[in-house]
């Protein structure tokens, strides 16, 4: 008696153990768009530019999740140039994931659509309206960000 409800138990835990990997594992590592966001690593200074986002915070100000209401009608400098509406895929492989929570500044998953190195080397040196300048930082350093946020499509 005590020996059969051990062994449904048993049974009953594995079964979840392994729904559980098949939701949370399986079906997202074989969806093709986490596929293809897997499939373009950053390359090496991109890779540290983000880490230069993450060191500095850029996070706290800015998120990188579009949502749908204002995909393509949402603004930044023009109508419609917010891009479109984030999905989970986006973050497939990213740790930590930048999606932000505060927006004040503009959502970035989409920046490099509607700006330019240059721009983006003088934003970061001199700071506009909210955007505090980071003069401290390297010219590598910098150099590295804006590789980053150019891979921000
Ligand atoms: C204190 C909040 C704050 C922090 C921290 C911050 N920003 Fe900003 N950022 C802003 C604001 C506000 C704007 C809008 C400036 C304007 O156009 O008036 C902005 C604008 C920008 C833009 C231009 C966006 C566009 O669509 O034109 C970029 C790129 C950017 N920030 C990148 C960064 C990066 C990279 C960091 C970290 C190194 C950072 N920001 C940190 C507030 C912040």
């Amino acid at each position: 008696m005590l020996k059969d409800s051990v062994g449904a138990v048993v049974r009953l835990v594995t079964a979840a153990v392994l729904c559980g990997f098949v939701a949370s594992v399986l079906l997202p590592a074989l969806d093709p768009a986490v596929r293809a966001a897997r499939a373009t690593p950053l390359s090496h200074q991109a890779a540290r530019g983000r880490w230069v986002y993450v060191r500095e915070g850029c996070a706290v100000c800015h998120t990188q999740e579009v949502r749908a209401v204002e995909a393509r009608f949402g603004m930044v400098r023009g109508a419609g140039d917010i891009g479109e509406a984030s999905s989970p895929a986006q973050y497939a492989g990213q740790d930590p994931a930048l999606v932000g929570r505060l927006r004040l500044g503009p959502d970035l998953t989409h920046v490099a659509a509607r700006t330019s190195a240059q721009d983006l080397r003088t934003l970061l040196r001199s700071g506009k309206g909210g955007m505090p300048p980071y003069r401290y930082l390297s010219e590598a350093e910098v150099a590295d960000l804006v590789a980053y946020l150019l891979t921000l499509r």
